[in-house]
């Protein structure tokens, strides 16, 4: 385990079977769909990559990236648009891809913007939900695990644009970021 790690939340295994669970399960209610699933830059990417393994059904892969953090480790409630989707979502099913729903504002913009523009359905497929974060009322549909209010990071998830890249989710020492 990485030293600045105090405990591992899920688990490189764990994260696996979610994939393939929530693959399956959304396989299923868009069959005979095509979906486009959108990404939020930069915290989807290791989720989206190992998800998107499990869906069986045409699907189109789209990325938009959003930040309400700028660094620090809680969320700023301010939901910037740094890069924006090159394709229409009008009259398209949409599935946005996450790594975390926490204080809400990110998902409840996103969401209502895609709607906006013409989709003809937008749901939220989240590795990882910690409802008590919320500070916008906020319901993904479909959920890896639910967390407990800790500041995590790991599996694209970042403190500071660092920690992305291990292959599990873990409670950051607090430590690191009361320096
Ligand atoms: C994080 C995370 C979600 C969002 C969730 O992204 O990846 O996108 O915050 O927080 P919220 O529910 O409080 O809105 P961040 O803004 O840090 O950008 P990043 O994905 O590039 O790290
Ligand atoms: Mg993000
Ligand atoms: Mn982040």
């Amino acid at each position: 385990m990485h030293q600045d790690i105090e405990e591992i939340l899920v688990s490189e295994q764990e994260i696996l079977e979610i994939s393939k669970s929530m693959g399956a399960h959304i396989s299923k209610d868009y069959a005979g769909k095509t979906p486009i699933l959108v990404g939020l830059l930069k915290g989807c990417i290791p989720f989206m990559a190992s998800l998107v393994k499990y869906i069986d059904i045409p699907a189109q892969m789209e990325f938009m990236a959003v930040s309400s953090y700028h660094g620090g480790i809680s969320s700023s409630g301010d939901v910037k648009i740094k890069y924006d989707l090159e394709t229409s979502v009008n009259g398209r099913d949409v599935v946005i891809v996450e790594d975390i729903v926490d204080t809400g504002a990110t998902l409840s913009t996103i969401t209502k913007l895609l709607l906006h523009r013409g989709a003809k359905s937008v749901k939220v497929a989240t590795l990882l939900d910690k409802p008590a974060g919320r500070k916008v009322e906020f319901v993904p549909d479909y959920i890896g695990k639910t967390i407990p209010k800790k500041f995590v990071v790991g599996f694209g998830l970042d403190y500071e644009e660092l920690y992305r890249n291990l292959p599990y989710v873990g409670v950051l020492k607090p430590s690191v970021y009361q320096k």
